[in-house]
């Protein structure tokens, strides 16, 4: 059995991963030239895909990077040994000799615990007492630069970096890492566009101005195209181009949902895709999310609803309508707070063309449903 060529959910790399090349290609000689680099975009947008694709290619230069998610920390401790753990494994050294690099560089006298798992995979964790746990948390958050200064490139990546703020360490993680400068490059990313917003163009916020700021675009029709055509092709099917405009339409090249349609699709399909197959395909896809979107349009206020209709009905461009607003009964005022309240939500994003959807396939069910 021909087993679906596409795939959706957690992040791919290889023949799952398409275009993204001149993305790909800036962000490694940001990180060669140790540049310290913003990266967001929404849910389910391709960022992690994207970074750890740029950083595979760049450990044939022998540049290693670590990963930490925050987004399920909840500690300073906790921050503390998950970052040391991913360091440590960094090294890609036995454990002995993982530790005794450690008891050389770090200043605190470090009690460093060493786990494994049923596999045999090691974790290592310090034993903190509250006296030396501002040291501690110092000496962790230097060990990149110490690893830099014997001769090792490093790339520390902080994925929901918003997170950071809730753990009260943002100012110290600043204060630390701005001596690590051209020898260690950060990434910062997450999704919460708002909040990561604040954080680095508040000139009161310590990572005001900090870093460059990095977009990654959606994937366009071309590059779908041939993705879609040649892996339908390879296993024997058939799909025409003008379903890949549909459906780019649709997901506004929107990589989750893209590869979610594909995969769908090509399921439905014995041998070509027809409109009766793409018509199925495209509703089972909105009732799958139907719950999700009554819940976000249950959650916002009425003139945030208003203002959602009225973004679709101008297209995003030149909202301040008078016969719009006067059809949807709202004053420019309240029309103003709406807007800034969706955009706090991440619902919405403004671009220098207009105001934009930050799901498609909410925009798609706005539109259609209400
Ligand atoms: N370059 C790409 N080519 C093809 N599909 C992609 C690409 N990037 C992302 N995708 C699709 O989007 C899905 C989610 O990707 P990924 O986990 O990288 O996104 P994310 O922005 O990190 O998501 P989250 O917000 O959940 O952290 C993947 O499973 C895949 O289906
Ligand atoms: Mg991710």
């Amino acid at each position: 059995m021909i087993s679906n060529p596409f795939y959706y959910g957690g992040a791919v790399k290889k023949e799952h991963f398409c275009n993204r090349v001149s993305e790909i290609k800036e962000l490694k000689s940001d990180i060669n030239a140790g540049l310290n680099t913003l990266i967001y975009a929404p849910r389910r947008f391709g960022k992690t895909s994207f970074v750890l694709k740029a950083l595979d290619e760049l450990k044939e230069q022998n540049i290693k990077y670590v990963f930490l998610d925050l987004m399920y920390l909840s500690t300073i401790d906790e921050f503390i040994n998950k970052y040391f753990n991913v360091l440590a494994k960094s090294l890609e050294e036995p454990t002995d000799k993982v530790v005794n690099f450690f008891k050389s560089i770090l200043k605190i006298r470090p009690n460093i615990n060493v786990n494994f798992d049923a596999a045999g995979t090691p974790s290592f964790s310090l034993a903190l007492n509250s006296e030396d746990k501002t040291k501690a948390l110092e000496d962790v958050l230097n060990i990149p630069l110490s690893f830099a200064e014997s001769g090792q490139k490093i790339v520390v990546v902080f994925d929901e970096f918003q997170e950071i703020s809730n753990l009260e360490l943002e100012a110290k993680l600043r204060s630390i890492i701005q001596y690590h400068s051209d020898k260690v490059a950060y990434i910062f990313m997450g999704s919460k566009k708002s909040m990561l917003h604040a954080m680095f163009l508040d000139k009161n916020r310590p990572f005001y101005k900090s870093v460059k700021h990095f977009k990654i675009k959606e994937i366009k029709e071309e590059s779908w195209s041939e993705f879609i055509i040649s892996k339908f092709a390879k296993t024997h099917k058939e799909i025409e181009q003008r379903y890949i405009s549909k459906i780019v339409e649709f997901t506004k090249g929107f990589p989750y949902y893209t590869q979610q349609f594909a995969y769908e699709l090509w399921n439905s399909t014995q041998n070509q895709v027809d409109d009766v197959i793409f018509e199925k395909t495209l509703k089972m896809i909105l009732e799958r999310e139907e719950d999700l979107f009554a819940v976000e349009w249950d959650n916002i206020t009425q003139n945030q609803k208003k203002a959602l209709k009225i973004i679709i009905g101008k297209n995003g461009k030149n909202l301040y309508d008078e016969q719009y607003l006067a059809k949807y009964q709202i004053k420019t005022g309240s029309f103003q707070t709406a807007l800034k309240g969706l955009i706090q939500k991440d619902i919405i994003d403004k671009t220098a063309d207009g105001y934009y959807f930050q799901d498609p396939l909410f925009e798609f069910w706005v539109s259609g449903n209400r």
